[in-house]
């Protein structure tokens, strides 16, 4: 059987018999060629909170899975996300992360964008005949939902709004509206390839065996829930136990079946967010190569969260554990004389996520 066809009936398999993925599909190098056109070339993409962009020209330029991506707030209050490779010769125009900018002046020679996009300006033009309307940059499609912005280099993907249908009847318990101050990215690079994180991002099973001391104290494995899911994206929930919040005692007697819980929303390709009374945080992870990846972490808040030295400590310590845990995990990915077993129940999340990669990297070849 070939790699692509043994990957596709395990990534497809049901509950019942599902399987961790062949381990060939963390490095191979044609698998992940295939994941960058069919997932994250065609996909919606988490890019950052709506909150991060609010003022004109404000923008955060990142790299696609290769692919230079520049999302702005333009002139005309609208998002507007495009190609952030200069016409002329194809420097890098912005920084990759966030700034703040009404033009865009490429390092080089100088061309000059607006924040839609358009060529307004050509240094030392000379008698060269160039049409400027020719040489704007390639536009990608954006939407917003829930306060997050996305993006899709797709003409023909299906709307966001589609994909996401079914979600906001649970967030709307959290009124996550209230959630407007949002705290900076995190960004690390991980030795792992991408799936590995998000798998590892996404499930509760291992949270009393990594994080011990850290997530287990809060949010036990024993406490957590599957409540629904499919291809498209996947709830799961746990108790939160030793609960520090301070409107805790005033929300608990009346809504305590919301509030004692955490809500964790899965939305492959690369969203996986944590949503409580308190907070709404998530990580994004994007393909860098085979085996790297990029994972941010950020998030939003009703008042300015808690910065105290315990508090980031608590969330430097379990990070770290994820990390060192998935790049252990990804060393094991070059055994050719193993090969992944039965998943379990607490792992349903995961096969939701597998019969995504299923459908997105297989099903129309
Ligand atoms: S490459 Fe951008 S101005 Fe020359
Ligand atoms: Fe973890």
């Amino acid at each position: 059987m070939s790699k692509f066809r043994e990957m596709e009936s395990i990534a497809s398999a049901p509950l019942e018999s599902a399987r961790s993925l062949p381990f060939a599909s963390y490095v191979d190098p044609d698998i992940y060629t295939l994941e960058r056109a069919q997932i994250f070339h065609k996909d919606w993409i988490f890019v950052c909170a709506e909150q991060e962009l609010k003022d004109v020209g404000s923008y955060y330029a990142f790299k696609l899975a290769d692919e230079p991506v520049v999302i702005v707030r333009g002139k005309d209050s609208q998002l507007h996300a495009m190609s952030n490779v200069c016409r002329h010769r194809g420097t890098i125009l912005c920084e990759e992360g966030m700034g703040i900018s009404t033009r865009f002046v490429c390092p080089y020679h100088g061309w000059t964008y607006d924040t839609k996009g358009v060529l307004i300006g050509i240094p030392h033009q000379g008698s060269a005949d160039i049409d400027k309307a020719e040489h704007c940059l390639p536009q990608f499609r954006v939407d917003t939902w829930e306060g997050l912005v996305f993006v899709t280099l797709s003409n023909d993907a299906p709307s966001l709004s589609k994909k996401l249908a079914g979600i906001e009847p649970y967030l709307r318990k959290y009124q996550s509206e209230r959630f407007q101050i949002s705290v900076p990215n995190g960004e690390e690079e991980w030795s792992t390839n991408w799936k590995l994180a998000m798998e590892n991002a996404m499930e509760s099973y291992h949270l009393f065996r990594v994080h011990t001391e850290t997530l287990e104290a809060v949010t036990p494995t024993r406490e957590a829930f599957y409540i629904e899911g499919g291809r498209d994206w996947t709830l799961t929930g746990g108790k939160i136990i030793n609960a520090r919040s301070k409107v805790w005692d005033f929300f608990a007697p009346k809504e305590s079946a919301v509030f004692e819980n955490y809500l964790l929303i899965s939305i492959p390709p690369s969203f996986v967010g944590i949503i409580t009374y308190d907070s709404w945080n998530w990580i994004s992870v994007l393909p860098i190569s085979p085996q790297k990846c990029s994972v941010r972490n950020a998030g939003l808040y009703e008042s300015k969260p808690a910065s105290d030295k315990e508090t980031m400590d608590f969330v430097q310590a379990f990070f770290a554990e994820d990390k060192a845990i998935c790049e252990r995990v990804q060393s094991g990915m070059h055994a050719t004389h193993s090969q992944g077993g039965r998943l379990v129940e607490l792992e349903r999340v995961v096969v939701d996520f597998h019969h995504y990669l299923a459908s997105m990297l297989f099903e129309h070849t």
